[in-house]
């Protein structure tokens, strides 16, 4: 059995993975051993699986980490900056599966997104790749949702226009996304309550309370509830954002196209919402296609699709983070031509960003090198 080394298991992606894979079966195809970058020593996770290691091994100790045939990461890109290369300096041999962008654009990494990239993988695989990333969370969901047009070349460019929820932005921000929403309530549940009929007074209490100085927004810096922050990642200074420049780059590379790059750009915009990502899409295809055939494409791109027919009442109940969250299901739908070009169309989708936005693509690739070393 081959030896696979855990890293930041306990973290809100990890905690996905780890639950995933355990829904799965995972950990019965190779020797699990648990990694602490804080509690080397203390016992392992109440989980019932089995574990190789007596006690959490020192996610510093470079030789006890050269000992696996895998390592998959999730403790972020400070730890993978501060590792993989001593590793990889030591001519460690062993495949690196990571959660971070740290090593997403380099040459010797591939970007996991097997529905998409299977091939890609594959090919990588023999030509010894040994560090496999997962995307970032809008491209990965963006492509999911668009696979069937972009298997038949049908895509022109695409601009994506996001709204991505406070999960993205890490645990705490979920957290303060809450405790946010909380003290907008308390500043007006007198008022609600029936005491105040003069909701422009109320908007205003609440306002106030939202530009105060005692509402909490130490990670956010700004109020999210009641609110939207139109600025995702760093400013790269050309007028775009880094969340907004890894729309090409990286759906380029998960793509293999390295000539005439399919255009993605947009808008990428932080909502008041807690872990799915939605994203309002405008497709130029290359091609003058019926409507229903667009619609029919789509839906069956991938296993994952659930496609949401354009008509009000479905668009409402069924095409929302509130329905989506917490499953593996990349919602599609308000699919329709736009008036301003035959060939532009429409697309709103939702997917979760703690699954196929970050864990469920390399849950998949630990899977993939598993079978791939059993059919040796
Ligand atoms: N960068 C994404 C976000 C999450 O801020 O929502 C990670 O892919």
């Amino acid at each position: 059995m081959r030896k696979v080394g855990f890293i930041g298991w306990r973290g809100m992606v990890g905690s996905v993975l780890i639950k995933r894979m355990i829904e799965e079966s995972d950990f019965s195809d190779f020797d699990s051993y648990f990694f602490s970058t804080s509690q080397a020593g203390q016992k392992n996770p109440e989980w019932n699986i089995s574990f190789k290691n007596e006690t959490l091994i020192d996610a510093f100790d470079i030789q006890e980490l050269s000992k696996m045939d895998i390592l998959m990461s999730c403790q972020g890109g400070e730890y993978t900056s501060k590792v993989f290369s001593q590793l990889r300096n030591i001519k460690w041999e062993g495949h690196w599966i990571d959660a971070a962008s740290t090593l997403r654009m380099k040459e010797d990494s591939l970007i996991v997104l097997d529905p998409i990239n299977k091939k890609s993988i594959d090919k990588a695989y023999d030509s010894g790749i040994k560090n496999w990333v997962g995307g970032n969370c809008t491209v990965s969901l963006m492509l999911l949702a668009i696979s069937g047009l972009l298997e038949k070349n049908l895509i022109d460019w695409v601009s994506s226009m996001t709204y991505q929820a406070a999960s993205g932005a890490g645990a705490n921000n979920m957290r303060e996304l809450l405790i946010q929403m909380g003290q907008i309530h308390s500043s007006v549940s007198d008022d609600l309550d029936g005491h105040n009929l003069n909701i422009l007074d109320v908007d205003n209490k609440a306002l106030q309370a939202m530009n105060s100085e005692k509402f909490q927004k130490s990670n956010f810096q700004v109020p999210l509830a009641g609110n939207l922050i139109p600025w995702i990642d760093e400013d790269l200074n050309n007028g775009q954002s880094r969340e907004e420049w890894k729309g090409q780059s990286e759906t380029n590379k998960i793509l293999a196209i390295d000539f005439n790059p399919i255009k993605v750009d947009g808008l990428c915009v932080r909502i008041a919402t807690m872990r799915s990502h939605c994203q309002a899409l405008t497709l130029k295809l290359n091609k003058n296609i019926p409507i229903e055939e667009i619609n029919d494409i789509i839906a069956n791109g991938n296993e994952w699709i659930k496609f949401i027919p354009n008509k009000k009442e479905q668009s409402v109940n069924l095409l929302s983070p509130a329905q989506v969250s917490g499953k593996l299901n990349i919602a599609v739908g308000r699919v329709r031509k736009l008036d301003i070009d035959q060939n532009c169309i429409s697309i709103f989708t939702v997917g979760d960003q703690l699954l196929w936005g970050a864990a469920e693509p390399i849950r998949r690739m630990l899977k993939i090198l598993i079978n791939k070393g059993n059919s040796k």
